[in-house]
């Protein structure tokens, strides 16, 4: 992977008013200070709760909504000053699916291909090549509105394909999708890289597919990113493997604290009556140590499990919340609205499958 930087965001920040309320002088702060580098060929997972802030930055990095303050690079252009270029460069998929159109599922790829410029032989051979990698083959000559929601999600993902854009956003591309298809979108999404080197950026709330596929994992916290490594260091650092060790008696779990406390400077305490846990970073060497040490201490263990850290055990060493329990915990905050206008949104486009593509910056 090269070092050259396709994204880079500067303090990107984004206020919404909170409009039910009128003349409320409440704002929601959606995006607070984003300063990270994606570098070309980077596969990014973005994670975070509901409201965390993550579709927000991907639309302020594609240009469909403005930052309130801080500006990003995007493919080498300014998402300001030249929303065009940035535009020209990129493919986005939004979160939500393209609604009901009355053209065929075949036609729309053409369309897009169409918009971006390529020759029609050029197009159809493309759309040919998505329908099938994508598993379209038997929808492709229906309406979109006649397409189920995993089908028309894969569309979706299609038109984000077409020109093969060096730097691609996708927002929760595999939600709503059953596993085969999102089997197959991943392979999409690897070969695009394999391929072309494509810069990808995405959010997930499958924390296995961002831990299987990713190669760096930004985690979003009420606006902010809170980690951004790669997955296996996250877990790592700041989670650890969960050992338990069983005894026949309490007495013996009594017991065995101190003999395994001894091994680790992590602490180790009762789990249940009979059982005794310890989440340490070199589980994989603490758990055959910790039965030989009890062994020789004629202490008898019934039963020996190592559980390795999941990235929801990363939020949740990062925040005390899980991912599932931490949703739409943003607090709207009592701040002056400065330069937060109402009309921010409506410079939204009317699809999100508008070609677009970012790629979304990492911290560093
Ligand atoms: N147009 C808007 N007006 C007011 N508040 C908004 C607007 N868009 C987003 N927000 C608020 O900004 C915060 C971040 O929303 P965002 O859509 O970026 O979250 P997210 O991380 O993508 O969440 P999810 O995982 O649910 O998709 C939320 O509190 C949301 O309610
Ligand atoms: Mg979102």
């Amino acid at each position: 992977m090269s070092t050259e930087t396709i994204i880079e965001a500067r303090g990107l920040t984004k206020r919404f008013p909170d409009q039910p309320k009128k003349n409320s002088k409440k704002v929601v702060e959606a995006v607070s200070n984003l300063d990270f580098h994606v570098g070309r060929g980077e596969l990014v997972a973005f994670l975070g709760p509901n409201g965390a802030g993550k579709s927000t930055s991907l639309r302020m990095l594609t240009t469909l909504i403005p930052p309130t303050s801080g500006t990003a690079r995007v493919v080498g252009h300014d998402i300001l000053t030249q929303p065009a270029d940035v535009r020209a460069r990129i493919g986005y998929v939004g979160q939500l699916t393209s609604g009901s159109f009355s053209q065929r599922a075949r036609d729309e790829l053409l369309s897009q291909g169409a918009f971006y410029g390529m020759t029609r032989a050029a197009a159809k051979q493309r759309a040919d090549e998505l329908i099938e990698s994508l598993d379209l083959t038997g929808f492709a000559l229906r309406s979109v509105q006649q397409l189920s929601g995993g089908q028309k999600r894969r569309l979706d993902v299609a038109l984000g394909l077409m020109h093969s854009p060096p730097l691609l956003f996708l927002d929760e591309p595999s939600t709503g999708l059953d596993p085969q298809s999102r089997a197959n979108l991943w392979k999409h999404i690897l070969d695009l890289r394999t391929q072309h080197g494509t810069t990808v950026f995405l959010t997930t709330h499958y924390l296995e597919e961002a831990d299987r596929y990713a190669e760096r994992v930004m985690v979003m916290d009420r606006g902010r990113v809170i980690a951004d490594d790669t997955a296996p260091r996250l877990k790592a650092e700041l989670a650890g493997d969960v050992l338990t060790l069983g005894f026949a008696t309490t007495s013996d779990a009594e017991r065995a604290i101190p003999v395994v406390q001894q091994l680790t400077d992590r602490s180790v305490r009762a789990d249940t009556e009979t059982t005794i846990t310890v989440t340490a970073p070199d589980g994989d060497t603490l758990l055959p140590s910790a039965v030989r040490a009890l062994d020789a201490q004629k202490i008898t263990v019934t039963r020996a499990t190592g559980v390795p850290p999941t990235l929801d055990d990363v939020f949740l060493a990062l925040t005390g919340r899980t991912l599932r329990d931490a949703g739409e915990t943003h607090e709207s905050e009592e701040t002056a609205q400065t330069d937060a206008s109402p009309d921010d949104e409506n410079s939204e486009q009317p699809n999100d499958h508008t070609p677009t593509a970012t790629t979304a910056g990492a911290r560093r």
